[in-house]
């Protein structure tokens, strides 16, 4: 039985900075609880006909100004609030009132336009499924498309069907989500004919959606026939797998793609089968993705894709010894996605965006997307297009939604029409860490309203800082000392109230 709190819901209606702080910070830990269930109870409950599940998913995806748009909150007033009688979470109910409370009513924003054209095909938004699980069967993919997805790229087709293992998945956890996900698994498991025959009804059914075939040949034989059987099943794009790292024959996936020489021979092989758009999948399994990069453009791809997973195991069961991911006791070294790859992604295509040998080559970004925010930054890092998959293996097809939502009004409120001005905004901002500012400092600044006392700030500044904050245990409250400090900011990152922000850049003083 749910825990249910009897508590009112007070109408708020006045929008003070202080309110936008508390609304940000406690909003996302409610919905970070919600179970986000498929035909959720909670909406099926609302005697006010409200969609509860709706707005908390927004909010969870970062899309909190839309949760408000399209949530009418005044109608809970008074509410005894059966959605949360219903709420299954096993911690107790979601807060669902209180989540409403806080929302407040906006009035509906502006919304940008999301099409872009990719590789000189015109895509609906940027929004693709990357070549995996999630877009490996004909009804996955008409499902994903029907709600709102602009193309998928086909799981990855060969010229064989690989034994895989069982079990394939394994993830690592932060705060009840997957923080990382690791796979074992190959390329499709149906046969070739099967996979052309599905890309040819997936485009015969959805004609302005953009069908992108994902292949892998063992030789450059293969990689020329399974071009050419892209371009007759009407696919528009072909997308050429470098990257698997975990393939259980050698010489290809990411045996390829950390190879230059043989990047190019694929490509080449690949161009002599098709004229279409051709993008060269990229391992992250090496230092410079450039290189590998400009071989595939040089030798004929119109476009790059990157990051597909990064070598990596998940630690073992320290009773038994047995790895994460074990197959009969034993695991390998394999596929690493999902969020906590996002960093290493946003690198390497700031790598490739910023060599100049790579100018103007079309690129579409993937690696640890969940959110509208996390697909801006790869965008304005210079990306046209963005790829998901372990995000939809998590919650599914339904974050297509809140992507869209979340990136229209974000780049209405930017003033910015569509979304192809926004791609590559950012890359000025980065540069090689020799280029960067040594002169000046941000020192933190305290927000004594918003402080909890809880002194972590204190405890990282003495243990991994330079002791420049002090703490008094009777008023539970923190001193800095100037001229300890360095303005490494650790104590804004550890504190778990919000109340540290970064102050004014000012010159360093010099000894
Ligand atoms: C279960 C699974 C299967 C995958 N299969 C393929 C594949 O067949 N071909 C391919 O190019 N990439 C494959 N990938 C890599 C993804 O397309 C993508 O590059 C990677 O997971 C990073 O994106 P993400 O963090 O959104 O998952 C697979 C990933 C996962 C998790």
């Amino acid at each position: 039985m749910a825990i249910v709190s009897s508590e009112p819901v007070r109408a708020e209606s006045a929008e003070s900075p202080e309110k936008l702080k508390y609304r940000a910070r406690i909003l996302p830990q409610i919905a970070s609880r919600c179970l986000i269930c498929e035909a959720p109870p909670c909406t099926d409950a609302c005697s006010r006909g409200l969609d509860p599940a709706a707005m908390l998913r927004s909010v969870r995806f970062d899309n909190i100004a839309g949760a408000a748009e399209s949530f009418d909150a005044s109608l809970c007033r008074d509410c005894a609030g059966s959605c949360e009688t219903v709420c299954p979470a096993p911690c107790g109910a979601i807060e669902i009132r209180r989540a409403a409370s806080l929302l407040g009513r906006s009035e509906r924003r502006g919304r940008a336009d999301l099409s872009i054209e990719f590789c000189g095909v015109k895509c609906e938004n940027p929004f693709f499924l990357s070549s995996s699980v999630v877009a490996s069967g004909y009804e996955m993919c008409a499902s994903a498309l029907r709600m709102g997805w602009a193309g998928i790229v086909y799981k990855t087709i060969g010229c064989f069907v690989p034994e895989e293992v069982s079990p394939r998945f394994d993830a690592l956890y932060g705060s009840g989500s997957f923080s990382g996900f690791r796979n074992l698994e190959q390329i499709s498991d149906h046969t070739t004919d099967e996979n052309f025959e599905i890309l040819a009804r997936l485009k015969r059914e959805f004609p302005t959606k953009v069908i992108v075939a994902s292949i892998m040949g063992r030789n450059e034989e293969e990689w020329t026939y399974l071009a050419k059987r892209s371009e007759e099943c009407g696919a528009d794009m072909i997308e050429c797998n470098f990257s698997c790292p975990h393939m259980s024959v050698h010489g290809l996936g990411a045996d390829v793609g950390t190879d230059p020489e043989l990047v190019a021979a694929y490509t080449a092989a690949v161009r002599r089968g098709t004229g279409l758009p051709v993008l060269a999948k990229m391992t992250p399994n090496l230092s410079h993705m450039e290189l590998p990069a400009v071989a595939a453009v040089r030798a004929g791809a119109d476009g790059l894709a990157a990051i597909n997973t990064i070598k990596s195991l998940s630690g073992l069961d320290l009773e038994s010894l047995e790895p994460g991911l074990s197959v009969s006791g034993r695991s390998a070294v394999s596929g690493y996605s999902g969020k906590a790859v996002k960093p290493i992604a946003l690198r390497f295509i700031s790598d490739m965006a910023n060599c100049t040998e790579l100018s103007g080559v079309p690129i579409s970004g993937m690696g640890g997307v969940e959110s509208w925010r996390d697909a801006a930054e790869f965008i304005s890092l210079g990306c046209s297009n963005v790829q998901v998959t372990t995000s939809v293996m998590e919650y599914g097809y339904r974050i297509i939604d809140d992507l869209i939502d979340g990136l229209s009004a974000y780049l209405y409120e930017k003033g910015m029409s569509n979304v192809g001005e926004l791609v590559g905004s950012a890359l000025g901002t980065i540069c090689r860490s020799d280029e960067l500012d040594r002169e000046t400092v941000e020192y933190p600044k305290f927000d004594r309203s918003l402080c909890v006392g809880c002194g972590r700030c204190y405890v990282s500044c003495r243990d991994a800082g330079h002791q420049a904050l002090g703490f008094d245990r009777l008023s539970r409250s923190v001193r800095l000392d100037p001229k300890k400090c360095v303005g490494c900011q650790l104590c804004r990152l550890v504190c778990p109230a919000g109340a540290i922000t970064k102050s004014k850049r000012i010159p360093k003083k010099k000894l």
